[in-house]
């Protein structure tokens, strides 16, 4: 009997903790809600330590050929932003979770997505700059550049963004913050880097 009850209880503490591991802490806007899969957020981007600590947003550029790159711009000329989890039938975003960011769509690149995607391909000096042209789901090898994750930092409502899919085990990666690499054009490009941004949410 006190063995059938011993299993019983070790078999509650597994189940719940398995629950907690599958539902990671939600993600919320500046004003408390859950952040959903597929609306558009306004974001803001900070480094509160650096030079970068007045909040900007990010945008799109044509830099070269297409895709469209990644950028840092003013406030004033941010583009509106949305996150898909793996688990699209899942509506709120959860920290620790890979999901795919878009931008809405755009007319100068109009044959490649607005989803983002991280590029080492053909760049000097071992700089990892997120560009665009990234699909959505189809997790694995393939589409390892397209994952990112959304973790707490520093206080509430402030998160940033790491580069450390999941999605394909063999493919190990070490984790990388999103952060800021200015080109050798002077162009102020999202990038991994030590340093992260600071995001924050609004519902747009
Ligand atoms: C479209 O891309 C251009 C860069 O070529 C950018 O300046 C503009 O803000 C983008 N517009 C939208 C609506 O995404």
């Amino acid at each position: 009997m006190k063995t059938a009850l011993l299993a019983f209880v070790l078999a509650l503490a597994f189940s719940s903790q398995s629950l907690l591991e599958a539902s990671p802490e939600q993600v919320v806007d500046t004003s408390g809600k859950v952040l959903r899969a597929g609306v558009n957020y306004n974001i803001l981007v900070s480094m509160p330590y650096t030079s970068c600590r007045s909040p900007q947003r990010l945008g799109l550029s044509k830099l070269g050929k297409c895709p469209l790159d990644v950028v840092v711009v003013n406030i004033d000329h941010g583009l509106l932003l949305r996150f898909i989890p793996i688990n699209s039938k899942k509506g709120v975003i959860r920290v620790s979770t890979d999901l795919n960011i878009m931008f809405p769509p755009n007319v100068t690149c109009p044959h490649h997505s607005t989803v983002w995607r991280v590029d080492n391909s053909h760049v000097s000096k071992g700089n990892w700059f997120v560009t665009t042209g990234g699909v959505v789901g189809n997790p694995g090898r393939e589409t390892i550049g397209n994952w990112f994750k959304i973790e707490k930092y520093e206080g509430a409502y402030n998160y940033k963004l790491v580069y450390c899919p999941s999605v394909c085990p063999s493919c190990k990666h070490e984790c990388k913050n999103v952060g800021m690499v200015v080109d050798e054009n002077g162009n102020q490009r999202l990038a991994l880097s030590y340093v992260p941004f600071q995001f924050r949410f609004y519902k747009a």
